[in-house]
């Protein structure tokens, strides 16, 4: 049986879906959904989509679906998810899933109660290089990892802010460190594990948003890993990079916004037997991360009736980290998930206070005084 999907907000994310979609022969892209006329209209064009809705509404009331995938501005995450469940259809979600750990539990509960999946999209733990990784770290064949580096080192300009819902703290939720450092957090945290303690700020050197343009962060995982992560749309030499020392070997990726074979590097420490060494290379059936392996592992699931497989789940994890980022920055000392899960503030949202170092703003000594 052919499975029918249908994808709602045909914007720049959702040509990656229709693409994936267009890999898997076991489902079709059957309707589309998008608020605005041209862009639904040239989507739907270029992938012979039939069905074309205006809302979300429109396209559960007119189309028999069994999946949606959810490509629409952060802000309408939640009730477009919720709208779905209601119509026992199965959801795959764009990152960010929510703007806060509290829409992100009432989804997941409304998803559980309706009995359907409800997968969200974190591509960057796809891809095999990414899957032997962390095959290698979770065997302990790589001894005990000790210290590690995130970098979401990006350039976004002002035309990147000149689309309505940017720049905001309502319409984006966050800023760099919820829109694009949370990818690559969330690939360390899928190598590393549980956090457990998260010591940050927030810093708005240059553009003119409401949130941060840059973040540093000290995070304490659970397995006693301390790591450094850094945040940027400020960033000319562009790139993503992660970093993990272990006792017998560094692991490296360097990439942009995916990674292939190529992309990783584990280097073994001095005095390791080369014969061991070599059972730790990187598979040559290499498969790259991205939507593609993405969707396949969700239409896998949603086929076989089975529970998603954990690439499309944990959630959670990534959104802990960037709330315990906000909220330390905000209250100027270190949050554990006990004092996160107590936090209201940064549990229901995420609105944070950021130090402006930019040319004529108040400077740091007012700003770090608005700290608590
Ligand atoms: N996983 C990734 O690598 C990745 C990359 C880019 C964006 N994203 C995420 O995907 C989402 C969309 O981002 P984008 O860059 O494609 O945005 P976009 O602005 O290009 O597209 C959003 C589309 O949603 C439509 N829309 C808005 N409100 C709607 C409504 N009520 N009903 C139906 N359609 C509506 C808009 O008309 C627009 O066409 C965001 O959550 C973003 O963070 C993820």
């Amino acid at each position: 049986m052919t499975l029918k999907a249908a994808i709602v907000g045909t914007g720049a994310v959702a040509h990656l879906h229709a693409e994936a979609l267009a890999a898997d022969p076991r489902v079709d892209l059957v309707a589309v959904a998008n608020r605005g006329a041209r862009r639904r209209e040239e989507f739907a064009d270029r992938w012979a989509v039939p069905g074309r809705h205006e809302t979300l509404d429109s396209l559960l009331d007119g189309e028999d679906l069994d999946l949606v995938i959810l490509c629409t501005p952060p802000e309408l995450h939640r009730e477009q998810t919720l709208a779905a469940c209601a119509a026992g259809v199965h959801v795959l979600c764009e990152k960010p899933p929510a703007l806060s750990l509290t829409e992100l539990d009432e989804m997941q509960a409304a998803a559980d109660a309706a009995g359907i999946a409800f997968g969200m999209v974190f591509q960057q733990r796809t891809g095999t290089a990414a899957a032997h990784v962390r095959s290698l770290l979770d065997s302990g064949e790589l001894g005990r990892p000790l210290l590690a580096q995130c970098q979401t080192l990006w350039l976004r300009q002002d035309d990147y802010y000149a689309v309505d819902w940017r720049g905001t703290w309502d319409g984006e939720g966050g800023g760099t460190t919820f829109g694009h450092g949370i990818h690559q957090m969330d690939l360390l945290a899928h190598l590393l594990g549980d956090w457990a303690e998260v010591d940050a700020r927030l810093w708005r050197l240059a553009r003119e948003i409401e949130m941060e343009d840059a973040s540093t962060a000290i995070i304490r995982f659970d397995n006693g890993v301390v790591a450094t992560a850094v945040s940027s749309v400020l960033s000319p030499r562009e790139t993503s990079y992660l970093r993990i020392d272990t006792e017998l070997a560094t692991i490296e990726v360097e990439h942009l916004y995916g990674h292939d074979r190529g992309s990783w590097r584990v280097t073994p420490a001095r005095g390791v037997d080369p014969e061991r060494a070599r059972t730790w290379e990187l598979p040559e059936d290499d498969e790259p991360s991205g939507h593609i392996p993405l969707v396949r592992a969700f239409v896998d699931a949603v086929a076989a009736g089975q529970p998603l497989p954990d690439l499309l789940t944990h959630a959670r994890r990534p959104l802990e980290l960037v709330a315990a980022i906000y909220a330390s920055a905000t209250h100027g000392r270190s949050v554990t998930p006990e004092v996160l899960d107590a936090d209201e503030r940064f549990t229901t949202g995420l609105r944070a206070e950021v130090t402006d170092l930019r040319p004529g703003a108040a400077g740091p000594a007012s700003s770090a005084s608005g700290r608590e």
